[in-house]
C-alpha cells in the first residue's frame, strides 16, 4: 500500500497568507498541516509516500518535510507543473504508484481519526474505491455524494450548484489501480481540472466496487481563516500537552495545557492554556489566553490576546486586546493611540500601526 499526498495547487484561498508559503505548510498548533498527514499515514503503516508538490510551493515543502526519516517514511518527491485538478496529479503520479493499491490524503485537510480502520476495510472488503464522507453545511463547495434508498452511493458530483445531498467527500481516497484507466477517459471539468470526483463515477458506471464510510470526529479543510482557527482550537482543545522547555519567571504563572519551546522566556506574564509558544520568543507583561498558538521568534510585549494563532517571527507591542485573529509571518503589530479589541487577517510581512 502506498501512500499519495496532494500537497501541489496554488493556495489561492488563505491569500494574502499563503502568497510566499504554501497551504500545507501553515501551522495548527505550532504544527505544519501536512505534518498531521503524514503521522495519520504512518500511524496505519503506510510508509511509502508520494507527495505532489508544485513549482510554486515545491520547494519549502521538501525544505520543511525533508527525507521523513523524522517519521520513518520513505518520500518520493514528484512535480506537478500545473495544478491540473486531482486526478491529474494521480495521472502525474503514475510511475511512483505503478501498479499499488494507494490512500490518496490531500495535504490541506486536517480529520481527527485515525484512518487504520478504513484501510482495513479498503483491503478487507476488496474495493475498488472506498471514500470518506461526512455532513458540511456548505456543500456547494465540496464534492458531493448522492446515496439511494439502500444507501448505496449512486452519484458524485464536485461542487454542484444544486447539490443532491449534504454529504460531501472528505480529502482521503482509497484506490485500487482501477483508478488508472477511469482516469485516462476523463475530459477535463468546466474548471478546467481533471477531477477525480468524475473518475470515481466513471468506476461506479463501470460496475466496480466503490464503496463509502462515514467519517466521525472532525474534519477540517483549513482553506480559510475561521477553518484555521477552528481547526487550532480543536487540535489545542484534544492533543495538546504541558511541555515547557523555554524559561519562567518567578513572576509569571502559567497554567493547563501549555508547551513553551526551546530558548523561549516568560517574563512577568499570565498563560492559560490549552496554549502552544514556539521556540525562541519572548513573552513579556502579557496575558495569553486559551486556545492561542505562538510561532517561533515571536515577541509579545504587554499585550492581551487569545483565541488566535500567530505565525513565526510575529511581534505584538501594547495590543490591548486581540481575539479570533490570524497573524502572518513577520507581522508587526503595535500600538502607539488606545483601542479595545481587534479582528485581523495579516497576511506575511504586514506591519500594522495604530
Ligand atoms: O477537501 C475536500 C474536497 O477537496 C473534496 O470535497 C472535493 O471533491 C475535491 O475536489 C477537493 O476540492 P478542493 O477544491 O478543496 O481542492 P483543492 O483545489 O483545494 O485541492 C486540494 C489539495 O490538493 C490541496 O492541498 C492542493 C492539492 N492539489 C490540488 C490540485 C487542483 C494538487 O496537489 N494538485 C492539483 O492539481
Amino acid at each position: 500500500m502506498k501512500g499519495l499526498i496532494l500537497s501541489g495547487g496554488k493556495g489561492t484561498r488563505l491569500r494574502p497568507l499563503t502568497h510566499t508559503a504554501a497551504k500545507q505548510l501553515v501551522p495548527v498548533a505550532n504544527k505544519p498541516i501536512l505534518f498531521y498527514v503524514i503521522e495519520n499515514l504512518a500511524r496505519a503503516g503506510v510508509t511509502d509516500l508520494g507527495i505532489i508538490i508544485s513549482p510554486e510551493t515545491g520547494e519549502s515543502v521538501q525544505e520543511a518535510v525533508g527525507d521523513g526519516s523524522r517519521w520513518q517514511v520513505a518520500i518520493t518527491y514528484i512535480w506537478q507543473k500545473e495544478p491540473g485538478g486531482l486526478a491529474h496529479a494521480v495521472k502525474t503520479a503514475r510511475p511512483f504508484l505503478q501498479d499499488s493499491p494507494f490512500v490518496m490524503y490531500l495535504g490541506d485537510n486536517l480529520i481527527s481519526s485515525n484512518i487504520s480502520a478504513f484501510l482495513q476495510s479498503f483491503t478487507q472488503d476488496d474495493l475498488d474505491a472506498l471514500i470518506l464522507l461526512k455532513e458540511v453545511e456548505n456543500p456547494r463547495q465540496f464534492g458531493i455524494a448522492e446515496l439511494n434508498e439502500q444507501g448505496r452511493l449512486i452519484r458524485l458530483v464536485e461542487k454542484p450548484q444544486d447539490p443532491p445531498s449534504n454529504l460531501a467527500l472528505v480529502g482521503v481516497y482509497f484506490f485500487t489501480p482501477a483508478i488508472h484507466p477511469a482516469i485516462d477517459n476523463l475530459s477535463p471539468s468546466w474548471r478546467g481540472e481533471l477531477e477525480i470526483t468524475d473518475a470515481i463515477q466513471w468506476l461506479l458506471d463501470s460496475g466496480k466496487r466503490v464503496d463509502w464510510r462515514r467519517l466521525e470526529g472532525w474534519w477540517l479543510d483549513t482553506g480559510k481563516k475561521d477553518d484555521l482557527l477552528t481547526a487550532n482550537t480543536q487540535v489545542l482543545d484534544e492533543w495538546s500537552r504541558r511541555d515547557i522547555q523555554g524559561e519562567i519567571d518567578a513572576g509569571s504563572q502559567v497554567t493547563g495545557r501549555v508547551a513553551v519551546g526551546p530558548r523561549t522566556r516568560v517574563i512577568n506574564s499570565t498563560i492559560r492554556g490549552p496554549v502552544t509558544i514556539g521556540a525562541d520568543c519572548v513573552i513579556k507583561d502579557s496575558f495569553i489566553g486559551p486556545f492561542t498558538s505562538i510561532g517561533d521568534h515571536s515577541q509579545v510585549e504587554a499585550s492581551v490576546l487569545e483565541h488566535s494563532v500567530l505565525l513565526s517571527h510575529v511581534t505584538l507591542f501594547q495590543v490591548d486586546r486581540l481575539e479570533d485573529s490570524l497573524i502572518g509571518k513577520n507581522a508587526r503589530v503595535a500600538r502607539h493611540n488606545r483601542h479595545r479589541s481587534l479582528q485581523l487577517l495579516l497576511g506575511d510581512d504586514t506591519v500594522v500601526e495604530f
